[in-house]
């Protein structure tokens, strides 16, 4: 579907049924009436990692906090549920809907059907493919962080740190997810830049802890002599740390292994010496989430895109961090 336009997409999805308007955008988010109370969906993609666990809470926390009624589904990993998800929440009668899109382009229909149904949708952690729904039109805002950043931060710390190590596997998140494909972008194009370097494999492990273990075992048998691990998220890095252990390698010292998340195990292993540097991706959404609803219903105009900062972490501040880590 990568070459097919929004105009077509929309027909498309029409035809079969999955999405009721009649092919022709209509240009503006639905409004959002200023009531003392709310009934809000969030429909998570999955909730397989302490990240994951992190958002939720957060949101949870923030709903529970302004008195809220929080409607909330875990997609388990499935796009065709997370899509299911929303549908049930639109027929809930839900005022807003979070949405943190497994895929970027398999919840395009989501995204239409809420703005179909008069209910604006506020993207949070990843994105949904621009050329299909764009912000301000089809959904609210996205709110996160700007994963090309946190990818290019990974390879800037590599450029400045790595001692003559330079053969690369890079293991990828969810293949079609925002964040795998920026983070992936973001470091490609920096270590490239940086020159030296070399990925000599590059293969998805679905940001999951054992994928992750199993990928990294079979790319370091194929490529005994890689020296450096870049893992998209933190559960995929500590996979690789567990097959690196089995081939009797050791992390830190025969091979780098670097991350994007910032969870307490992994600034942890970087205190260890076994991750030699993680770049933080926020997970706490609820307060900026919420927030931005509420700016919204007041008639506020809202920015397309809301980035949150992220911190990073290495040997020099993993120690004093440490508590602070989700
Ligand atoms: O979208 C953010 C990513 O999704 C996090 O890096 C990962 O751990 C999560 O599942």
């Amino acid at each position: 579907m990568t070459s097919m336009s929004r105009r077509t997409f929309l027909l498309a999805a029409t035809a079969v049924g999955t999405l009721a308007i009649a092919g022709v955008a209509i240009a503006e988010v639905p409004k959002l009436a200023q009531k003392d109370t709310y009934k809000v969906g969030f429909a998570q993609t999955e909730s397989n990692n302490p990240w994951r666990i992190a958002q939720t809470n957060s949101m949870k926390a923030e709903a529970e906090k302004l008195g809220y009624q929080l409607v909330y589904t875990d997609a388990a990993g499935s796009a065709a549920k997370q899509v299911a998800d929303v549908n049930s929440m639109i027929a809930q009668g839900v005022d807003v809907i979070f949405l943190a899109p497994r895929e970027e382009k398999p919840l395009i229909p989501a995204v239409m059907a809420a703005k179909k149904a008069g209910i604006p949708v506020i993207l949070l952690d990843r994105s949904v493919d621009p050329s299909l729904a764009k912000a301000g039109e089809d959904y609210l805002t996205f709110i996160g962080s700007n994963f090309v950043e946190e990818g290019k931060r990974v390879a800037e710390w590599l450029a400045k740190n790595a001692n003559g190590k330079s053969k690369i596997i890079e293991l990828e998140g969810t293949t079609g997810s925002s964040p795998a494909n920026d983070r992936k972008k973001g470091f490609d194009e920096a270590i490239q830049a940086a020159g030296g370097f070399e990925i000599v494999a590059s293969q998805t492990g679905d940001f999951a802890r054992d994928k992750g273990r199993q990928v990294a075992e079979a790319l370091l048998q194929a490529h005994p002599d890689a020296d450096i691990i870049y893992a998209h998220n933190d559960e995929m890095a500590i996979g690789a740390i567990a097959a690196l252990e089995a081939a009797g390698k050791v992390p830190g010292k025969d091979v780098l292994v670097l991350s994007i998340d910032g969870g307490k195990e992994a600034v942890q292993l970087v205190v260890d010496g076994k991750i030699a540097a993680v770049v933080e991706c926020n997970p706490r959404f609820g307060p900026k989430a919420f927030e931005t609803m509420q700016r919204y219903a007041k008639g506020e105009k809202i920015e397309p895109t809301l980035v949150n900062e992220d911190k990073f972490y290495d040997a020099s501040n993993a120690a004093a961090e440490l508590a602070n880590a989700y």
